[in-house]
């Protein structure tokens, strides 16, 4: 039987690893799995609950105490997924203005990494997952069969987010985009906790002029030479 690999994929903001791990999911029939989605069950948790976000305490003990899970969906293409807190499936409610407006402050604490730490190892260690977030290659899964670090120049990045804000009908300004990723890696890449950087034994794939199906060439010679390895 072929080894199932365990896949960790990190970057930074609008480096197009959604995309590049969904694509390779699917091709894998992989779980494809974007850890920003428990950091964001935990904010809606607290919404919900009615407890503050600003209280580190009381959104460590949530994020403790909940049991949050993700399904790949049925009849879809193996690499959609549901996120259940508690049971309760939530999918729905985790991109919404609200969450979006406390989640940044939710993902700060360390208790709250912690105890997501936790629940990221227990889906991952499943094997033939491909983990997407920010520290996933060195803190969560240092131990991931293979590590992808997608990276590209602020304005590539500020250009592809830019044509998929204008193809939605925002009227924002490429350098306001600009200016926003700039922004956000730097908080990323200078935090205390779990700051954005690639691990040590991790590839490095630069997709400035690559489209998808060049990243993703790129990425499945990788999985190739792993499965041979293995
Ligand atoms: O990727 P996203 O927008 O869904 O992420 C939501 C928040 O979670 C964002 O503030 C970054 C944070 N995050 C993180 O700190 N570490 C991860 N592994 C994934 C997301």
């Amino acid at each position: 039987m072929t080894k199932k690999l365990v896949i960790a994929i990190d970057g930074p903001a609008a480096s197009g690893k959604s995309t590049l791990a969904q694509a390779l999911a699917d091709d894998l029939d992989y779980l494809y799995f974007d850890t920003g989605v428990l950091y964001r069950a935990v904010t809606y948790a607290a919404l919900e609950g009615g407890v503050d976000t600003r209280d580190g305490q009381a959104v460590t003990q949530l994020a403790e105490e909940a049991v949050i899970d993700v399904e790949p969906t049925d009849g879809g293409n193996g690499t959609d997924f549901r996120v259940l807190l508690n049971g309760k499936d939530i999918t729905g409610s985790l991109r919404t203005p609200e969450v979006d407006a406390h989640v940044s402050v939710v993902a700060a604490y360390r208790g709250v990494r912690q105890a997501l730490n936790e629940q990221q190892r227990r889906i991952g260690m499943r094997g033939g997952v491909v983990m997407v977030g920010r520290d996933i290659g060195t803190v969560v899964l240092p131990e991931a069969d293979l590590k992808i670090f997608l990276d590209a120049s602020v304005e590539e990045r500020a250009r592809r987010r830019f044509e998929e804000l204008r193809d939605q009908g925002s009227q924002i300004s490429l350098e306001a985009i600009a200016e926003s990723i700039q922004q956000r890696d730097k908080i990323d890449a200078e935090r205390d906790i779990a700051p954005l950087k690639p691990a040590n034994d991790s590839r490095l794939i630069e997709s400035d002029g690559l489209d998808i199906d060049g990243v993703l060439a790129e990425a499945k010679a990788l999985v190739a030479k792993k499965l041979q390895d293995a």
